[in-house]
């Protein structure tokens, strides 16, 4: 609640500054229309502080997440950040992990990790099996459609998702992609299988174009689109292996073309967080050899001795960061890398190298 209280704060702040240095209200947006929008009327624009906190607001809002099916990962840490805000909050879950959330989420196994700012519990409202590497039902393999953990599982390809959702909500507002997978990400690249590496590039990166493209006619205007990045797409991080951090790659140069078309076709904003490390069940699960750390733990170590700040990163830290891209507070921000990292992207050299210290 607190950081929560904060973020509005500083944005707040930040709002009214920007507003305070406002040359003219005539450079508004519809002050440098070129196109035929310039004739609709300019919309009176006073910039006081309530103003803008209400546009924060995302009551009414529909929020579809992608990647949810715990409480540990940043699926569900954005889906509690705009939930605090008001949005409503639907889920899509890859079937195998299905039951075993329903379960938890029936037993109130995630209620202590529900609780909103004023003291309520996050709903999901509606939780939809999803298995993002499929776009339509023609291209489920029969050996999944016959496995037992699809079993009785219907309609989780990305256009029957967004169809159903469609047929529940009408047009939503919000589409968050916190999904990953890389069935060798244990192995270096040298040692990557094109299967394995093409398996990473459908699931982690593809999976965001396909959620977009099925999504986009149902969103409504002025809507967002996010997904989340890892530093590995431009730096090199051993262990992050199997062409994920390719596929990271493909999901940073996505987010710029797809804001540009997803723009122009639909208005719809599409941005990515590089986040830093967390231990989610999925970051969890890389390089887990018995007695040593996992590579999880080895990113967390490494961050909190170099990063220019030496603080823990919270999920809720990208939760919060999130809503605020979702907003519209962020209504002229698409196309970018928003790193939420404690500024380790930043850093050239590794202040605790051996080398330094010789
Ligand atoms: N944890 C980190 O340190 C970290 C850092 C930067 C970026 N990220 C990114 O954040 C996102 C969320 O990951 P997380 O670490 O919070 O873990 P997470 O376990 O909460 O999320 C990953 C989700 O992907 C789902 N998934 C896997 N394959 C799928 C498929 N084919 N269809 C649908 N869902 C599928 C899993 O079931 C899981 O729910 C990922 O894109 C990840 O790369 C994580």
């Amino acid at each position: 609640m607190f950081r929560f209280t904060l973020l509005l704060a500083a944005l707040s702040a930040m709002l009214s500054t920007s507003v305070a240095f406002a040359p003219s209200l005539a450079v508004g947006r519809n002050g440098f229309c070129a196109s035929s929008e310039s004739a609709m009327p300019v919309r009176s624009h006073s910039g006081s502080k309530s103003e803008l906190n209400m546009a924060a607001d995302l009551k009414g809002k529909v929020a579809f997440i992608a990647g949810v099916a715990d409480s540990t990962g940043y699926g569900w840490a954005i889906a509690k950040a705009l939930a605090d805000a008001g949005a409503t909050i639907i889920v899509g879950t890859w079937p195998p992990v299905l039951k075993i959330f329903e379960r938890g989420l029936a037993k109130g196994q995630f209620d202590e990790d529900s609780t909103l700012s004023d003291g309520s519990k996050m709903t999901i409202e509606k939780v939809y099996p999803l298995d993002a590497v499929f776009d339509e039902p023609d291209d489920v393999p029969e050996d999944i459609k016959t496995n037992k953990r699809y079993a009785g599982l219907d309609g989780y390809t990305i256009s029957e998702v967004a169809k159903a959702v469609e047929a529940d909500y009408g047009k939503i507002d919000i589409l968050v992609h916190s999904l990953a997978n890389g069935p060798e990400v244990t192995k270096p690249l040298l040692e990557t299988s094109r299967k394995g590496y093409l398996a990473a590039s459908s699931a982690s990166a593809y999976s965001f174009v396909s959620l977009v493209q099925k999504f986009g006619p149902i969103m409504n205007p002025e809507s967002c689109a996010l997904s989340l990045t890892y530093i590995a797409s431009e730096k090199v991080i051993p262990g992050y292996g199997g062409g994920m951090s390719s596929a990271k790659a493909q999901l940073e140069s996505d987010t710029r073309t797809l804001a540009f078309e997803a723009g122009r076709k639909w208005g719809m904003r599409v941005n990515t967080i590089s986040a830093g490390p967390l231990k989610s069940r999925a970051a969890s699960a890389i390089g887990k050899e018995p007695g040593q750390k996992t590579f999880i733990e080895v990113a967390i170590d490494y961050s909190n001795a170099n990063a220019p700040l030496a603080q823990d990163l919270y999920s809720d830290d990208v939760g919060n960061s999130g809503y605020f891209l979702c907003s519209p507070l962020a209504r002229t921000i698409t196309g970018v890398t928003l790193y939420v990292d404690n500024g380790l992207h930043a850093m050239g050299m590794a202040l605790d190298s051996a080398a330094l210290n010789q």
